[in-house]
């Protein structure tokens, strides 16, 4: 299969060697089977969207589809489309007392990013964009703008605006210190959205410290720039709280949010006050920012079906479980002398090695071995784990038995 892939797809997307990738036929809980009947565990909920396991929105999809599969978004919009805003509205601004919330949709996640972008360029008029080195928000053209791996970005420089201003991410009290100070430097007035994830996850799963998202709240509050939280990793339960925000108390301008929030369709949505999204000016009939699959009533009821869930098993104490047992068995890894930290927040754990070499052949022994696993970080040498919240203990220890000995042997 994956010699057929080879012959047919862009040769820049799939990575294919003798043992990787392996081609997927079916997944449940937190288990993928391969073509060959294998079966995997998979501690990544691929890329963060099976939140409390693969499939748990399938009924809802199966129900939707045999009704109505499409809709026209922006024009004669679904059912669900409406009840999906309405439940996201309630969940982010108006929990937040801060009134209703307006919805954005989008497909992947960078378009809900992108969404953002051009929702604060509508509040603020300014095209300036503060974001943080380290920092991933997807790779269309208007997500680059904000990214801060220059591995992603450099390519296509050449297609991209000079809009941005990147900062350091601080990672310790000192480090807070010296961007508070270099926040001061920047130049407020150009500056129209900080676009900022709140715990960056393919940067290399780093938590900033307390204090941070509060002194980005309050340089926005002065400058008139857009505070946005790309939560589309971070989201609905993955750190064990609904957001990542959550943790600090401190309310964006606007919310990006994706992964998670299908459990499996390709869905994505900025969420924003009506006092920033009543900027955009009233369609006449003719939107300014749409796509043809806009609230795709598929994804809209696995959404649905998704937060009803969430919200139905107890997702708060069903992380911190998993998280402590995820903690007390990954703690073993810090006896070896190359594993330096061990970090994150909930299910967004990241062991920190000495070489991206070191984690890329763990997680391909790990993968003969059965475990799904992913290198993070800018060079890869964080090895993360991001597993379905519904992972079982024995599940864990497995996991990081193998790891163990996918580092050692
Ligand atoms: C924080 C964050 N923002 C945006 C994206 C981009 O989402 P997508 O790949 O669905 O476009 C990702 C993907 O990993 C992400 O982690």
């Amino acid at each position: 299969m994956a010699k057929r892939l080879q012959q047919v797809e862009c040769r820049n997307t799939t990575y294919i060697s003798g043992d990787w990738p392996i081609i997927w036929e079916r997944a449940e809980g937190a288990n993928v089977w391969d073509v060959d009947g294998n079966r995997y565990l998979d501690m990544t909920s691929g890329f963060g969207v099976a939140g409390i396991g693969y499939g748990f929105t399938g009924d809802a999809l199966r129900e939707q589809s045999s009704v109505l599969m499409h809709a026209m978004g922006d024009v004669h919009p679904a059912r669900v489309k409406v009840e999906l805003c309405e439940a996201l509205s309630e969940m982010t601004f108006e929990r937040w007392g801060k009134g209703k919330g307006k919805c954005l949709f989008g497909n992947s996640g960078f378009e809900a990013v992108e969404a953002a972008l051009k929702s604060a360029v509508m509040a603020t008029g300014r095209g300036g964009i503060l974001s943080f080195e380290g920092g991933y928000h997807g790779l269309g053209y208007g997500a680059l703008l904000g990214a801060g791996i220059d591995w992603f970005r450099k390519p296509f420089e050449g297609q991209l605006a000079k809009v941005s201003e990147r900062l350091k991410f601080p990672i310790n009290g000192e480090e807070l210190e010296i961007f508070s100070e270099e926040l001061g430097k920047i130049d407020g007035s150009r500056i129209g959205a900080v676009l900022v994830e709140p715990i960056q996850g393919r940067g290399g799963i780093i938590v900033p410290p307390t204090g941070f998202l509060k002194i980005l709240r309050d340089w926005c509050d002065e400058s008139g720039a857009i505070l946005i939280f790309d939560e589309i990793y971070t989201g609905f339960w993955r750190t064990g709280k609904l957001f990542a925000c959550d943790w600090e108390n401190v309310v964006p301008d606007l919310i990006c949010l994706g992964k998670a929030l299908s459990g499996g369709f390709p869905i994505s949505v900025c969420v924003g006050s009506a006092e920033i999204m009543d900027k955009w000016p009233e369609t006449d009939g003719e939107a300014l920012h749409t796509s043809t699959f806009l609230g795709n009533p598929m994804g809209c009821a696995m959404a649905l079906e998704a937060l009803r869930r969430y919200s139905d098993v107890g997702c708060e104490r069903m992380v911190a479980e998993a998280t402590a047992n995820l903690l007390a068995a990954a703690g073993s890894l810090l006896d070896l002398e190359f594993v330096t930290e061990i970090r994150g927040r909930g299910l967004m754990l990241g062991i920190q090695t000495d070489s991206g070499d070191r984690v890329i052949g763990a997680v391909k022994k790990m993968l003969k071995n059965g475990i799904i696993a992913l290198p993070d970080g800018p060079v890869g040498d964080v090895l993360a784990f991001t597993p379905p919240f519904s992972v079982t203990v024995e599940e864990i220890d497995h996991a990081l038995r193998v790891t163990l000995q996918a580092f050692t042997e």
